[in-house]
């Protein structure tokens, strides 16, 4: 196991309540044309009861790492090396048998689409009872009721009578609630929801999202939060870790990233965010350039083509020398702290106003 030094004054990031502990993760695809690093060293963690927020432009690797999370990745053209530690236990290295058993039970995943995940030829009750009794050894009696419970808890109406409804006869925002009380029946530890809000309007992806940070009240679950939404993340992370090119490039609480940010991507992805209450057509400043390829990607930092600053770095560090991330509340990049800060300050703050 690697271990970790802890600076003075600084939280030590695998503490007691660690639940979930990335280290150094890198999963490779092998494709015709070639070997497509999609997470390449990314380390993070998630403490019980907390939300970490990934945030990162598409592509960038956040459905991989999760997908790798809860071992669900082809083994045959998949490479995947690292930690991926669960209550101290590697899941990296651990049997498909095991996974298995973790998988609905420990650790569950929303998605976007709940399509992928109900199946159009059972009933809802069914679908949310099986995992139930699999993983408890409920009856069949039991693991109804708790499915007609769990419905209730989501907030779908006449939950008794609806349990035998099939997917297609939910609405979109039904759907979603009914694979949250399908992911949720085992009462998980963790929750992988990735994008899961994308798909709804505004009114429904705000009740989906409460709803979600009562069942964390409720069941203690650490969340991680995958989306492309700073304002989502802002309402419902605690930590936030924001990927570029299948690594992470800063990490912190997410008030301080929010509101300090200190890589030249976030200061992108922040700029070009549309302001609350602003005229949704009124320009925003994207960041110039294109996602790198994972086929060959950039040497030094990856983001140093699309980067604004490099000019400020003495040499040619950021082509030619990747920079890392510390531990704690930290950026990926060679400026200095104080470059950072006064970047921020002077010319990417009055923009964000
Ligand atoms: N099975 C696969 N084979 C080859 N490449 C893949 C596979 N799955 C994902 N990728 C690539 O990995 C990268 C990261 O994908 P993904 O994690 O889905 O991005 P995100 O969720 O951040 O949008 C993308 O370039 C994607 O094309
Ligand atoms: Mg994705």
């Amino acid at each position: 196991m690697t271990t970790l030094t802890k600076t003075e004054g600084e939280k030590a990031p695998t503490g007691p309540d660690s639940f979930l502990s990335v280290r150094d993760l890198r999963v490779r695809f092998s494709t015709e044309d070639g070997i497509v690093k999609a997470v390449d060293g990314l380390s993070f963690d998630v403490e019980r009861g907390k939300t970490l927020g990934i945030v990162g432009e598409s592509g960038s690797g956040k459905s991989v790492t999760n997908l790798t999370v809860l071992g669900l990745h082809n083994p045959k053209s998949t490479t995947v090396e690292g930690e991926i530690l669960l209550e101290g236990r590697d899941l990296v290295t651990a049997p498909e048998k095991e996974l298995e058993k973790l998988r609905g039970n420990k650790v569950a995943m929303i998605f976007q689409d709940p399509l992928t995940a109900l199946s159009p030829y059972y009933t809802v009750g069914r679908q949310i009872a099986e995992p139930y009794m699999k993983h408890t050894g409920a009856s069949k009696k039991e693991a109804r009721a708790r499915a007609i419970e769990m419905l209730t808890k989501v907030g779908i109406p006449q939950p008794e009578s609806r349990v035998d409804d099939y997917p297609h006869q939910f609405s979109g925002g039904m759907r979603q609630r009914a694979m949250i009380a399908m992911a949720l029946v085992c009462d998980p530890d963790l929750l992988i929801a990735d994008e899961p809000t994308t798909a709804l309007d505004v009114t429904v992806q705000a009740q989906i999202l409460d709803l979600l940070k009562d069942l964390q009240q409720e069941f203690g679950t650490g969340i991680i939060f995958i989306t492309h939404d700073l304002g989502v993340i802002s309402d419902m992370a605690d930590d936030l870790l924001v990927m570029y090119s299948g690594r992470a490039v800063e990490r912190g609480s997410v008030r301080e990233v929010l509101r300090q940010p200190k890589h030249p991507y976030t200061w992108g992805l922040l700029s070009s965010m549309p302001r609350l209450g602003a005229d949704v057509s009124q320009a925003l400043n994207p960041i110039p350039g294109s996602p790198p390829s994972l086929l060959n990607p950039p040497s030094g930092c990856p983001f140093h083509p699309r980067c604004a600053f490099t000019g400020e770095v003495p040499g040619d560090r950021c082509s030619t020398e990747r920079p890392s991330l510390g531990e704690g509340r930290a950026a990926a990049c060679h400026l200095t702290a104080e470059q950072k800060q006064s970047i921020f300050i002077d010319t990417i703050q009055p923009r964000l106003r």
